[in-house]
């Protein structure tokens, strides 16, 4: 199979999984999903949004925790899913202000896009499109922030080329993300469980950072760390999986649950800042 073949193979397999995440989060009762449970977001953060976006979110962070998005700001969020962050920036930046999320699976556009319909954010817009090639115009955007999105991407320093190009100068980035301190073994890099997990497709944090560096980005830095344990890896790994089982059917490779402990400590949700200079 030749590289862009493999490459489209591997998107639609995202697609198809977070196509099946959606739907099963929007079928669970409660009113929130094991990431908002966690340390991400305030609990008044969270009561101020949509319920159904609420539910249906995948992230490993809040990038807009320590971002001062100002109003009238133009906030673009890698990944948008159902819309979590778009919501939360929506109140960021006001009415005078503009948010677009984009993402590459049609079913996260038109939920997150019905649920702008209904709770009525006008500033609020989303647009199909994949990280490496963002409809997006050239220095128009004055944050770009993403939750748990580019490790997905199979061209990462091209998301980060894309990044660059769309930024204002002088705009800044705040992204959550998974990354790694090891390599990890084939068995789990050719594994669509982990990779759709989040797992298999996060590279070492250094070799991140370096390719924000690469695409022109300064004051690289990772601000915090929420390190794994078993549980957590084991969590990116098995609900993934079980959800892909039971739905489509595909995705069933042996289990990697002897590799998890390997991992435990090894794998961790990045903060990760930047900025695009003036000048550039
Ligand atoms: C782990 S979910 C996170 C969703 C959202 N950021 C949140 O916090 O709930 C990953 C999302 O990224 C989208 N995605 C994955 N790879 C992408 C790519 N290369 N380009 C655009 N969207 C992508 C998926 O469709 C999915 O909605």
């Amino acid at each position: 199979m030749n590289h862009e073949t493999n490459t489209e193979k591997k998107l639609q397999q995202v697609r198809d999984g977070y196509t099946e995440m959606l739907k099963r989060s929007q079928q669970k009762s409660g009113c929130c999903s094991t990431s908002t449970e966690g340390a991400y977001y305030d609990a008044q953060e969270v009561a101020d949004l949509p319920p159904e976006a609420v539910q249906s979110s995948f992230g490993c962070g809040n990038p807009l925790k320590f971002a001062e998005v100002k109003e009238g700001q133009t906030v673009l969020d890698i990944g948008s899913g159902a819309g979590i962050d778009c919501f939360l920036a929506a109140q960021k930046v006001g009415p005078t202000g503009r948010v677009i999320g984009l993402d590459m699976t049609p079913a996260m556009i038109e939920k997150a896009t019905q649920i702008a319909k209904e709770k009525g954010y006008s500033n609020v817009e989303f647009r199909l499109g994949t990280a490496d090639k963002m409809p997006v115009e050239d220095s128009s955007v004055d944050w770009i922030i993403s939750n748990c999105v580019i490790n997905l991407a199979p061209d990462k320093p091209a998301v980060f080329r894309e990044a660059f190009r769309i930024m204002k100068p002088g705009g800044r980035l705040s992204v959550s993300d998974i990354v790694t301190g090891m390599d990890l073994p084939p068995a789990v890099r050719n594994s669509i469980e982990a990779y759709v997990g989040c797992l298999a497709g996060a590279i070492r944090e250094e070799e991140y950072l370096e390719g924000m560096r690469q695409a022109g980005f300064e004051q690289v830095e990772v601000t915090s760390r929420l390190v794994y344990g078993p549980e957590q890896v084991s969590t990116l790994i098995e609900e993934t999986a079980n959800t892909m089982k039971s739905s489509c059917g595909c995705g069933c490779g042996p289990s990697l649950a002897p590799w998890i402990k390997q991992f435990a400590g090894k794998v961790w949700s990045a903060q990760v800042e930047a900025v695009k200079p003036v000048k550039s």
